[in-house]
This record gives C-alpha cells, structure tokens and sequence, in this order.
C-alpha cells in the first residue's frame, strides 16, 4: 500500500507528482504529502486525499524540479498531518517517503531517543530517516552509503526515496519487497510505484530489484545493490495506453472495469484459446508441460478475491486435471510452516502481483524446492518476476480498489490452463474439450448481453440498500462465486455479508433467516440445481427474501425469489465468468445507493504490500 512518486528534470515536479498521485490514489488514501527543493526544503501534508492536499497548498511556493511525493495507507499512527509522509529529518536537511514497514523500529528508535533525537510522527518512516541521518553524521559518510549502512540494519520491506537539499541535483530510492519503476525521458526521470504516473511522458522503464539502490539524476540512473556494486538497468517497454487508466465516462473505475469485461476476458482468450484447431496456446504451460502434469499436488495461494479465483479453479483442476488441490490463503500459508513435497506444483494468483502476504508465501515455497506458477495481471509486477513460470490476464490496469475484471481474467486463464492440462494428460475426451474451449470462447458475448441493460438490477440494489446483513449462498461451482459476491458487498457497501455453501445453512447459519435477511442465492442451472432449488425453499419456508442470479429461461428459482437477475446459459465449468457479474453490479448500484465512494472504500486499498 502506499503510492510514491519522484521527480527529477526539467519540468516543475510539483505538477507531475501530484498528477502522479492521483492516479496511485488506489493504493491508499487516508493523507498525502509532497517535498520539493528549491531553495531548500519545501514540504506540504495534508490529512485526506491528494485533492486536500492541493487545497491547503494553493498559493504556497511550489517551484522545484525535484520532489518527492506519497498517498498513504496508515500503518504506523493514525491518519493525520502529522503522520503524512514526506518525513523530515531531525537536523531538517533530508526528506524522505516510504511504502512499507520496518519491523525493527521500536528498538532502534529507543537508540535515537538516548541520542536526543526527537519525532514529529509516530511512523516507522521517521526513525528509519533520522536512523539514515545518524549514520550519516557519525560516519562523516555520504548520504547513499549512510543509506546502504542502515538498510543492511534494518528488518521489513520498503521502497523509499529520499531527498537530501544539499544536494538538488539527486534523488536516492531503495527497494525491498515494495514496488518501485523508473521512467525515462529526455533529460528526466519519473519514479513512482506503478507505471501508471509515468505513462504519459515516456513507455521506457527500468523496474527496481529488491536489495538495490538507485541513485537517479535528471540525465543518469545508476543501479548499485547493497554491496555498493554496479547493475546493469534492464530497460523495458510500457505496454499500456493512457485510455486504460482514465474513467472514460464512466461515473467511477468500478463500473468502467465490470463493463470492460467483454473485452478483457476476449483479450485473456485472444491467441491463447485456438478453437478452429483445437489448441490452446499457452507459453508457460507449453515450456513446463511436463512438470505441470507430474504435478502430484497443485497448493494455490492467493489473498481477497484472488483466493476465490483459487477456489473455482480447485473444482475445475480436480474435475478436469485430476490432480489434488489445495487452495491456501497466503498469509495463513506462509506462518504455519507447511509440507511441501517434489512435485508440488504452487499456483500463485494475485491482480496487482505486488500482494507481500503471497509474495512472501512464494518465496518461503520456492526456498523449499516448489515450482511457482504465477497468474498475475501486473505486468513486470514482483509476483510474475518471482514465480517460474506464468500466465498473464490481461486485464489491463485495474484501479478501483474492488476486484472485478481482474477475477474474471483470472477465470479465464485458470481454466485454459486446466484445459490444457487436462488434454495433456487424457484426463477429458475430446467432445468434452471441444465443447468446454467453444463455451469459454462464447463468454464475452454472454457477458455483453448481462451487461445490455442493468436496469433492474440498480432497482434490486436499491430496494434492498438499507439492509444491515446480507447471505450469500451457491453451491459447487457457484459456491465461491458466492463468497466473492458477499466480499464485494462487504467493501463496497459495508453491509456485512456472509458467503456460505447453501447445503451449510441448515448447519447453523440458518437460524439467523428472518423476513428482513436477503439472501443472495446463485442458483444457475447446474448438476446442483435440484439441490440448490430445495435450498431456496428452505429459506423460504422461513420466510427470508430471496435475491436469485438464475439461468435464462428458467421459471422454478424466479417463481420462488422475489428478485431475478438473469445470466446466459452456459455449462457449469465456465458459470462462473457469468454468474459473478450481476453480483458485482449489485454491490456497485448498492454501494452507490448508499452514496459511498466505491472506487476507494474506506480503510481499504488496492495493493496491499504489508504482511
Ligand atoms: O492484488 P491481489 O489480487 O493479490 O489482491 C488480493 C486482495 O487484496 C484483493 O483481491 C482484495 O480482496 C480486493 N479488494 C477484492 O475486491
């Protein structure tokens, strides 16, 4: 969490930087700052979002061609101005921002203490700033060694830039286990957590590696890894458009991602999914073929909505691929010190691929022998570079905080990659194969037509919006789908919302159906449709009100719900892609409804990269 951006050139940075936080505004947004110098340090904090942060600094000086700037998700001390980042050093000539925690700050800030420095915040950031500047003074040092001293000392994960107004010609950025890419341009460098800042001024970027430093001038990028030896920047090219990161009309992100879902999952599918020769074309799978089928065990491991992905993707791989699954929640995963044996195959799922739960997950499995498979929709991103092998989404940039055309991509790719599998290792027949690739192919159309009018559905959001709890309920693959609808509802609207299989409810969750409880049932037409349509009784026999996403044509679950939102048909293994829409157009009309901001809800942010 925590977006970052650095300027350094001919242009006023003030301009770029806080254009630059804008668009990393996703990534937290509870305070924001900027340091310019010019004439010595300038540093402007405000609590809120970037646009406060504008407000307070209108008709201040903010001349400078070099600067620094941050949109924080707290951590260390509340949100307020005084914890905003940048942070200045006690002796008032080094400032610096950071996306990350330092784990080991209490101790070291103890030392400070005895040594009379004083802190203005209550961040981990300051203490490891003032930590640099003792450094510094004691060892009579420059500032990029005093640097390299302390984060050989220091215990977390950070990306951090830093500033020094003695020096106007130069900023120092450092990365570990927190994002960081480089911009070049003519006479300029643009330094910001994602390439989403930069974009619009140059495609050619050089992405940080963990554990180097990067002394960045308006005319030369120098690389050095902790060592103090030189590196070799790998430039790479942006394959991205401005278009993908702005609104486009839309009302907010949310909405312009659940409707660029046609596209999305056919750009997933494009070159990859070959029905007119029966092929599916997938690098990652091609080159590790062999010890994707060996697989004795697939671990998937993965956060939020990515998990859920896992868990389709757990009944698909074993339906189809016959090999076990087992779908881990990443930071679960990473701390109870699991099995893994030769032969494991880890599937890593995560959109921003910058998840440090699932990032250190993987690292732990990969020190122990285990095969990581990403399938990540970041490109370049720490997860894709960690993992063996992978496949991207292609889902293009996603900006608002809920997760939607990115769940869908992950689907798609999911399920290619068990098709793929599957016929590999002659676990399906050919009919069944050919039939799945043409239903997989048929989804961005279907999902078109979802999408053609949602009318009614804004009117069920509406009708149900002051509902204080809300079930979810489904069954195979429909159950995760649940699960994600009721998280959707969760973060976007703050209703409270369980997802469960609905075979469970008569287990306990039951008891809690009354006339004002909608439950949410996602009752398609499946090889569980007979059981779930005596689910839908049980709750109605309770009198509950029942909000159903239904199959086309059907009557029976419509003739019980008092609410309808209707899907395409389509076979069970591919219902998924389909089913998830209505849900994610419902929390967005409800969460709009109750007037909240649903591209940034609260406490919540985009990339998480604290464990
Ligand atoms: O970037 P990732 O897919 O690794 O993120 C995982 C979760 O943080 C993410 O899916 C989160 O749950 C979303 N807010 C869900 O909408």
């Amino acid at each position: 969490m925590c977006g970052i951006v650095g300027y350094i050139g001919h242009r006023e940075a003030y301009p770029v930087i806080v254009k630059g936080l804008k668009r990393l505004e996703y990534r937290g947004y509870d305070s924001a700052g900027i340091a310019l110098i010019n004439h010595g340090m300038k540093l402007y904090k405000k609590k809120g979002k970037v646009a406060d942060l504008e407000e307070s600094i209108v008709g201040k000086d903010v001349q400078g061609h070099i600067g620094i700037g941050h949109t924080r998700w707290a951590t260390h001390g509340e949100p307020s101005d005084r914890n905003a980042h940048p942070h200045l050093s006690n002796d008032g000539s080094l400032s610096m921002i950071h996306n990350g925690i330092i784990e080991n700050y209490a101790l070291i800030k103890q030392d400070l203490i005895k040594k009379g420095y004083t802190f203005s915040s209550d961040t981990d950031t300051e203490v490891l700033l003032n930590f640099i500047q003792d450094i510094k003074q004691n060892n009579n040092s420059t500032l990029e060694e005093a640097l390299r001293v302390a984060l050989k000392r220091i215990v977390g994960a950070y990306c951090i830039l830093l500033i020094d107004q003695n020096d106007p010609d130069t900023i120092i950025a450092a990365r570990k286990g927190s994002p960081l890419v480089i911009g070049i341009g003519k006479g300029e460098h643009f330094l910001a957590s994602d390439a989403t800042p930069i974009i619009e001024y140059t495609k050619e970027v050089v992405y940080v590696n963990d554990y180097e430093i990067a002394i960045v001038k308006a005319d030369e990028i120098i690389l050095k890894n902790l060592g103090n030896e030189k590196q070799t920047p790998f430039i790479t090219k942006l394959d991205m458009e401005l278009a993908t990161i702005e609104k486009g009309g839309y009302d907010h992100f949310m909405l312009k991602e659940i409707y660029e879902q046609p596209d999305t999952i056919f750009d997933c599918l494009r070159g990859r999914l070959l029905t007119h020769s029966g092929e599916i074309r997938m690098a990652g799978i091609d080159n590790n073929l062999e010890t994707l089928c060996n697989a004795q065990r697939i671990v998937i491991v993965a956060c939020g909505t990515s998990w859920h992905a896992g868990l389709i993707a757990e009944y698909i791989f074993e339906e189809l691929c016959r090999i076990p699954v087992e779908v881990e929640y990443a930071s679960e995963f990473r701390y109870r010190n699991p099995v893994i044996n030769e032969g494991d195959v880890i599937i890593a799922i995560s959109q921003s691929g910058e998840t440090a739960d699932t990032l250190v997950a993987l690292e732990s499995a990969k020190e122990k022998g285990a095969f990581i498979f990403g399938v990540v929709n970041a490109v370049g991103s720490s997860i894709a570079r960690i993992s063996h092998a992978g496949a991207y989404t292609h889902a293009g940039p996603e900006i608002g905080v809920a997760s939607t055309k990115a769940f869908t991509g992950q689907l798609a790719v999911l399920t290619m990659m068990a098709l793929k599998i599957a016929q590999a290792k002659g676990t399906i027949t050919h009919e069944r194969y050919s039939l799945l690739m043409k239903e997989l192919e048929a989804i961005p159309e279907k999902v078109k037509e979802i999408l053609a009018d949602t009318s009614h559905i804004k009117a069920i959001a509406e009708k149900y919006k002051d509902a204080p709890d809300a079930l979810f309920l489904g069954r195979g693959f429909n159950f995760p789908v649940a699960l994600e609808g009721a998280l959707k509802l969760k973060e976007i609207s703050y209703i409270h919302a369980e997802g469960y299989p609905a075979a469970e409810m008569k287990h306990g969750p039951i008891a809690l159906v009354t006339e004002e409880l909608p439950v949410v049932f996602v009752a398609t037409k499946d090889s569980y449709y007979e059981k779930i349509v005596s689910n839908v009784q049980e709750i109605k026999a309770r009198k509950g009100m029942v909000i159903a996403v239904a199959t086309n044509g059907d009557t029976v679950i419509p003739g019980m719900a008092n609410d309808t939102m209707f899907v395409p048909d389509a076979d069970e293994l591919v219902a998924p892609l389909l089913s998830t829409i209505p849900l994610q157009l419902l929390s967005y009309y409800v969460g709009v409804a109750k007037g909240y901001n649903v591209d940034m809800p609260r406490n919540l942010a985009k990339s998480v990269t604290v464990e």
